[in-house]
């Protein structure tokens, strides 16, 4: 048997954060989060399930993946195997159009075009709810990348009841994330281990007891388009997420002085009137997110800073799509 399709998916940017589990191997996240899908970045995935093999393989933008990433992959790749009923192992081959080693999390598009590919070329019929739930168990934030546009992952409590919806359509706000890089150095802890550290710092409580509060007031900001309340939340659950990552044991610092330069200046440039916001995951680069009508002004400001190495930019995206199916032999 010999079955191929390929996929694709876009990484997405968190406006509110997810960071600690309430169950590790599932990823069933601590609290809820919200995030917007980027276009302009993807990862494409082929996926060829091949009785010949022996073993899964992976290979990274065209590099055999180290054995931590195969593991992950192949335990995803065994989660749908046993949906399908059998044992037949898979070639994957992943390629991302945004460089690699900069900092720009890969693994949100990654599961969610390994899902899509792999449930495809088994036959398997899946909604999109159940594709969410899958791609979460590779990624936790995979499951927000499954879904098109402006998206909400609702935490749950269960497999069942932890997936991610589409809240509004791409088209519903001209957004635009600007990603700065002021640092190319590859992260010393990722989000795997960061995730089984939150729950060491004292503030973590008090982030996951405030979190409903924060999504409530991020989802109305964001469907009703009221830009001074977006910003002023996404930056507060950032700075929160960052808290516990610097209150952590070990504690986790991901800032670096290029950070704080940025993050000091778009808020003076808010206080100007510009509308523009700066929001952080695991890495030391900022994604600033202003309203399309601004992108030029803030654009212009970026060129004047020292600490900006490059500057990638994205717009709302859609839902991770299909390729190429392509299945003979089944
Ligand atoms: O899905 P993971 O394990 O890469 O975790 C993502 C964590 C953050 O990017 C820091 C926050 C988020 O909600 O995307």
């Amino acid at each position: 048997m010999r079955s191929t399709a390929k996929a694709a998916a876009h990484p997405n940017i968190a406006f509110i954060k997810y960071w600690g589990n309430r169950d590790n191997d599932l990823r069933i996240p601590a609290n809820g989060s919200l995030s917007m899908n980027l276009e302009g970045l993807e990862t494409q995935t082929t996926v060829s399930f091949d009785s010949a093999l022996e073993q899964d393989q992976l290979v990274l933008n065209g590099e055999p993946a180290g054995e931590g990433a195969l593991e992950r992959v192949s335990s995803l790749l065994d989660r749908i195997r046993n949906l399908a009923e059998i044992n037949t192992r898979a070639r994957v081959m992943s390629e991302n159009n945004f460089p690699t080693g900069t900092g720009i999390a890969s693994s949100a598009s990654a599961f969610a075009a390994l899902t899509l590919a792999s449930v495809t070329a088994l036959g398997l019929c899946l909604t999109e709810k159940e594709l969410s739930q899958l791609a979460r168990t590779g990624s936790g934030s995979a499951s927000r990348s499954i879904p098109g546009g402006f998206v909400e992952w609702q935490a749950g409590t269960d497999h069942d009841s932890s997936y991610a919806e589409t809240i509004a359509p791409p088209e519903h706000w001209d957004l635009v994330d600007f990603i700065v890089l002021v640092s190319r150095e590859h992260k010393k802890t990722g989000s795997y281990q960061g995730h089984r550290l939150a729950d060491t710092s004292p503030l973590q409580k008090i982030r996951v007891a405030d979190a409903k509060r924060r999504l409530d007031i991020c989802r109305k900001a964001l469907l009703e388009k009221d830009f001074p309340t977006f910003a002023e939340i996404v930056e507060l659950d950032s700075n929160m997420m960052h808290s516990v990552m610097m209150t952590s044991t070990p504690p986790l610092y991901y800032w670096q002085p290029g950070t704080l330069e940025i993050m000091a200046a778009v808020q003076s440039w808010r206080m100007e009137g510009l509308p523009v916001c700066f929001t952080i995951d695991a890495g030391p680069n900022l994604h600033l997110i202003c309203l399309k009508d601004a992108s030029e002004a803030v654009k212009r400001k970026l060129g004047a800073l020292i600490n900006v190495k490059s500057i990638l930019t994205c717009t709302p995206g859609g839902p991770a799509y299909l390729l190429e199916p392509e299945i003979t032999g089944v």
